[in-house]
């Protein structure tokens, strides 16, 4: 504190030796300063102890005075004021703290300097009660800031490296690491050791941590503040007494030469008051810019006070209820993703001819994103680089033929035109046609001989397999279904009844229009069973993009005929990979597989004439996202 008494205005000689010579008895300095040296001087080591004003008393002056002494940290510098015979009005309003007459008496100015040291002291008391206010403050502010943050995050990891720094950053703490307490299973009793989850660490480069265990035991730091639920503050972890029976763990003072000082550890506990980890600090620095080494960390690195463990207690306390939200929230994501998982192998187990279509889809998707996420030019960079549209499009990709689980499975597993039942239905007809030609001819008149049966039988067959009916085969077949013959019963029949015409005459692949559209229907149906889920906001969109991966650009798609844009951009690169995937799959025995070159010839074809997106097609081919989708899925 200072001793320097400031004067200004107009002042006697008489009163300036006085208050001189009083001044001096009790240790201070008088300076008589000219209105120009009073102007944005800054008093910021030497602040005055006091002000006398010799001004005449008017509140714009002394308002110019106060705004023209750039004084220290909002100091509040007592002030006197010369008044005349009458005191005036302002002086109750002004920050003054009293007035004087002139000529000055000894009695005065003692009086005014015996209150200018009170105030001081009444200052000091302000100050020290203002900063712990502002502190009280700042720690609720730090409290609410830590517990919105900690409420808003889901992921497990990424929430207690935010509860590690945080705490970090407030306490000034070099490292710092988090160990949690497992489940020995889901909703179980806790197991008895301490799992190793995240470390920080400004000094050292802690390089990739292993995660380790830690038993919950007398033995280590860690481990006995789990045990007996109670935090410990440590001044020097290498001068702990003989009596305590923990250690610290030396693996990163061996690893990396860091030099552990002070630590605090905290029990994090849940409303039960059960631990559910352990929180600990290190070396808390002077300042958070220290880098500390084996030479400074004596001199850089002081103990945690007791506020330091009573505001991270505070902490503790939301981030355990945060981390034991966060674990449930994992476990339900687990189980929900184990259900879909289930889901899916249902689908497969009905049709083992495309089992694994999704999840090889799904794999196609994932390379598909990750080479959109490293070219930030690319139209789908926005969507590869967004966790939340990655996840929801994964999910659409897995669960795009849901709706296959209500498609009758002869239709799912279906090789031929006609069914395998059918088809040797019409051979054994065609048996029972060849004796009456041996035995009564005239009850099978649409044949003339046996070679003419040979015949037919061979057409049934090409017929029943060719994906493409050529225009002589869909004659010959019409001739063949007019052919008359006898049944036991006596009765004419035409050869093939409407219904074997119907699936026998299908001019291109083995389905006929009703088939078709009930298979058609898997992507109406898988919308409705998807829509039925209650996905969370970020999820929203997993119906609408599985049920569209029919779609066609030009509008010839299912089910809702949508073109171009109006089909969603995840929904046009899943009609890309799927029909890829259809066509490379090896596992379906009544198509033989396309090779890798036929198949992108098709997708480029199918782009030319607008039934799928030309530029999604473009980076599927350029990226090669077409290779080794099981290395990419895994
Ligand atoms: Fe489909
Ligand atoms: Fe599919």
């Amino acid at each position: 504190m200072g001793s320097l008494i400031c004067i200004s205005g107009e002042i006697q000689q008489r009163d300036l030796d006085l208050l001189r010579e009083v001044a001096g008895i009790h240790g201070f300095t008088v300076t008589v300063m000219s209105r120009d040296g009073i102007q944005g001087k800054r008093f910021e080591e030497d602040l005055p102890r006091g002000f006398f004003s010799f001004l005449p008393p008017s509140p714009d002056l002394i308002l110019e005075l106060f705004a023209n002494l750039l004084l220290g940290s909002g100091e509040c510098l007592p002030l006197f004021q010369r008044v005349g015979d009458e005191v005036p009005s302002f002086i109750n309003k002004m920050p003054i703290l009293g007035v004087f007459e002139t000529p000055l008496t000894k009695a005065a100015v003692c009086s005014m300097l015996l209150a200018i040291v009170r105030s001081d002291a009444v200052n000091e008391r302000n100050k020290a009660m203002v900063s712990a206010i502002v502190k009280y403050r700042n720690e609720k502010l730090d409290l609410v800031r830590i517990g919105t943050a900690l409420s808003s995050e889901n992921d497990l990891q990424k929430l207690l490296e935010l509860i590690l720094s945080t705490c970090r950053e407030i306490l000034c703490a070099d490292a710092g690491s988090i160990y949690i307490r497992e489940r020995k299973e889901h909703g179980g009793a806790f197991s008895d050791t301490l799992s190793f989850k995240v470390a920080q660490n400004d000094s050292a480069d802690l390089g990739r941590m292993p995660e380790y265990s830690v038993p919950i035991n007398c033995n280590y730091i860690a481990g006995y503040v789990a045990l007996t639920a109670r935090s410990l503050n440590i001044d020097d972890v290498e001068r702990l007494d003989e009596s305590v029976p923990y250690r610290a763990g030396r693996a990163l003072m061996e690893k990396t030469g860091y030099r552990i000082k002070s630590m605090l550890t905290i029990p994090l506990k849940n409303h039960d008051g059960e631990v559910v980890g352990v929180l600990q600090l290190i070396n808390r620095k002077n300042a958070p810019s220290v880098r500390l080494d084996k030479a400074n960390t004596d001199q850089m690195v002081r103990s945690f006070s007791l506020s330091d463990e009573e505001f991270v207690q505070s902490v503790a306390s939301q981030a355990a209820v945060s981390i034991e939200r966060a674990q449930l929230y994992e476990n339900i994501k687990a189980l929900f993703e184990g259900f879909l998982g289930s889901s899916i192998a249902a689908i497969d187990e009905r049709d083992r001819v495309t089992s694994g279509h999704s999840k090889r889809v799904m794999g196609f998707v994932n390379a598909f994103l990750d080479a959109a996420e490293k070219d930030p030019l690319c139209p789908y960079y926005e969507l590869a680089s967004s966790p939340d549209r990655r996840k929801q499009f994964q999910f659409a990709a897995l669960l795009h033929d849901i709706g296959k689980i209500g498609v009758p499975e002869y239709l799912l597993t279906k090789e031929n035109k006609l069914g395998q039942g059918e088809f040797e239905s019409i051979m054994s007809r065609m048996d029972y046609v060849e004796l009456l030609l041996a035995l009564k001819p005239s009850n099978a008149p649409g044949w003339s001989s046996i070679e003419e049966v040979e015949r037919d039988r061979e057409l049934l067959k090409q017929v029943n397999e060719c994906g493409r009916l050529s225009d002589e085969l869909y004659r010959r077949l019409d001739e063949l279904k007019q052919k008359i013959y006898i049944t036991i019963q006596g009765q004419k029949k035409e050869f093939l009844s409407q219904d074997e015409w119907n699936k026998l005459s299908v001019r291109s692949g083995n389905l006929t229009p009703e088939e078709r559209e009930l298979i058609n229907s898997h992507a109406v149906s898988t919308f409705r069973i998807l829509s039925k889920i209650p996905w969370t906001g970020n999820l929203a969109r997993i119906p609408e993009i599985a049920a569209q991966h029919h779609e066609r650009t030009d509008g010839s798609g299912y089910p809702g005929k949508l073109t171009g844009d109006k089909i969603l951009v995840e929904s046009r690169i899943l009609a890309v990979i799927d029909i890829y995937e259809a066509l490379v799959a090896q596992d379906r025995p009544y198509k033989p597989r396309t090779s890798l070159k036929k198949a992108l010839q098709i997708l480029r074809e199918e782009a030319d004439r607008n039934h799928l997106d030309k530029n999604v097609v473009s980076f599927f081919i350029e990226k090669e996202i077409y290779r080794s989708p099981e290395k990419q899925s895994s």
